[in-house]
């Protein structure tokens, strides 16, 4: 029987290993962690992480062939493929502060393969990396390695939260890259054997390290630029009377560009895209490409200014100032279907409402009060060191309340912020809203999520990114 086994139970580890578990069940797999708050959950009835589909899936593979365990050494000692699935913040102190994937965690994980290990083994990059990471993991395993042989493939993982249990069924790829000698081309294949239990042959492609490494940095950077230039264009929008939805339809409708990830929001989140795109803007500046890494940088820079740009709306809308008012922020979770919340553009709204002294009441379906003080309470980069998965006790903000309802949220507020595209947000009662706010009523629309022209009818003053302004926006016009 082969044995698999993950280091990193996580957001990515999770999911992936459960599914191979359910498609595999002659492979015994094996997920491992530092953290035993995290492992505990993975083996109780409330999974550490919120994805559909996924309960059914850990149902029905925990205890037959899937294990979830803090028992890292034995686990990684007895496997055959090793998949390392670990954090790569963003450094926050010493050389590339700021931009450079810090690898601390990436490092341990192979000192502590190659301390533990007694046969030969593959190592899989599933954590996103720096190109040529697997030129320095196979540096510290053969100067440690005893007679063992180690192949060191990367097989980034490309799957998006909320939707991570559909994305694994129906990849749109997967990629394998490895060493081009017969040693590393056999690693290459046992580890298509394994998504061949499910993945078209089609599918599975194969590249050199390099290629693979650099390609996950790539299509996140591709695919946050298609915000950015969407977000950017909305902008202009706003000042030009364009409808961003209508532009963004139009230019989506030629088949070279196409319809997806063109929605204006306000801004991109999660875990990935900020982290990876820093990362790749580091790799080109130390590659002597200054302007290649100027190029990447201003997808991130448009992400900031959207978020600015939408909190700017808010205080100037009213009065130029929100000090003392009560605005309630619907969503706080980067996107919908998922209770995930680091670098949510919540966070960022929110300090940007907190600056001017406004009172928050947040309603998230899936994040907990905890979380949210957490989030507000944490520094730049913080959230990505396994340290934060520990239960700590911030001192609250007082300005801040978490409530479970909309309605609740909502009650008594002068603006309603909409800030995650949660699908219950477009069926609440709007007009029960209003007749509960304070008046004149706003609502700030981040994700363009209601129909700005019937909120207008029930009394609302109304922003939606990129659409017309209404009259009252436009007498008040924002420092954008
Ligand atoms: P995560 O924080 O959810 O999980 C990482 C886990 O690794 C944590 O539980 C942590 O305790 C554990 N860990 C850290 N060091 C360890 C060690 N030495 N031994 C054992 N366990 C250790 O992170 P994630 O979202 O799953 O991301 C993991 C990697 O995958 C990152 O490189 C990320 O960029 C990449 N990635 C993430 C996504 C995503 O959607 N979240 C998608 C594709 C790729
Ligand atoms: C991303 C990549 O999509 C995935 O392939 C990779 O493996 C990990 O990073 P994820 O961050 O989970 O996945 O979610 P994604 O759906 O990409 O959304 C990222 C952010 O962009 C969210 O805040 C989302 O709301 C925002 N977004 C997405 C937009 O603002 N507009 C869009 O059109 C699409």
């Amino acid at each position: 029987m082969v044995k698999i086994c993950c280091i990193g139970a996580g957001y990515v580890g999770g999911p992936t290993m459960a599914v191979i578990a359910l498609k595999c069940p002659a492979i015994e797999v094996a997920v491992v962690d530092i953290s035993k708050p995290r492992i505990d959950a993975w083996n109780s009835d409330r999974l550490p992480i919120y994805e559909p589909g996924l309960d059914e899936v850990v149902k029905e593979c925990r205890g037959r062939n899937l294990f979830f365990s803090t028992d890292v050494e034995k686990h990684v000692a007895e496997a055959d493929i090793i998949f390392v699935s670990v954090n790569t913040p963003t450094k926050t102190r010493g050389l590339g502060a700021g931009k450079a994937a810090d690898l601390t965690y990436w490092e341990s994980a192979a000192r502590m393969i190659a301390d533990v290990s007694k046969s030969d083994k593959i190592i899989v990059e599933k954590s996103t990396v720096p190109v040529k990471t697997a030129e320095a993991i196979e540096k510290i395993l053969t100067h440690n390695s005893k007679g063992i042989n180690y192949q060191i493939l990367s097989n980034p993982e490309f799957l998006a939260e909320g939707t991570a249990i559909e994305d694994l069924f129906k990849p749109d790829r997967v990629l394998i890259g490895g060493r081009e000698t017969p040693g590393g081309k056999k690693a290459v294949q046992a580890l298509k054997e394994v998504y061949a239990h499910w993945v078209p042959e089609d599918r599975i492609i194969t590249t050199n390290l390099w290629s693979a490494e650099l390609s996950k940095l790539a299509a996140n950077a591709f695919l946050a630029q298609r915000i950015s230039s969407v977000n950017a264009i909305s902008a202009l929008c706003e000042a030009t009377g364009a409808n961003v939805s209508e532009v963004a339809y139009a230019v989506g409708k030629d088949s070279r560009i196409g319809p997806r990830f063109l929605n204006a929001s306000v801004g991109f989140g999660g875990s990935c895209f900020q982290k990876d795109i820093l990362n790749l803007v580091y790799i080109c500046e130390c590659n002597g490409l200054p302007e290649v890494s100027n190029y990447w940088k201003q997808v991130i820079k448009i992400n900031d200014y959207q978020k600015s740009r939408f909190v700017n709306r808010v205080v100037s809308s009213m009065f130029n100032t929100v000090s003392g008012k009560k605005i309630a922020v619907l969503g706080f979770a980067f996107k919908k279907d998922t209770g995930d919340t680091r670098e949510t553009p919540a966070i960022d709204v929110c300090h940007g409402l907190l600056g001017d002294k406004a009172q928050i009441s947040i309603y998230d379906p899936q994040v907990t009060e905890d979380q949210i003080q957490r989030d507000l309470a944490m520094s730049k980069f913080d959230w990505d060191h396994p340290m934060h998965l520990q239960p700590t006790s911030p001192t609250a903000f007082k300005q801040v309340s978490v409530v479970w309802d909309a309605y609740e949220a909502t009650k008594g507020a002068h603006g309603v912020c909409i800030l995650t595209e949660w699908d219950e947000f477009k069926t609440l009662d709007y007009q029960k809203i209003f007749d509960n706010m304070q008046k004149p009523a706003f609502v700030f629309d981040g994700r363009n999520m209601v129909d700005p022209e019937k909120l207008r009818e029930i009394g609302f003053i109304v922003y939606s990114i990129g659409k017309p302004l209404d009259a009252w926006l436009k007498d008040m016009p924002a420092v954008v």
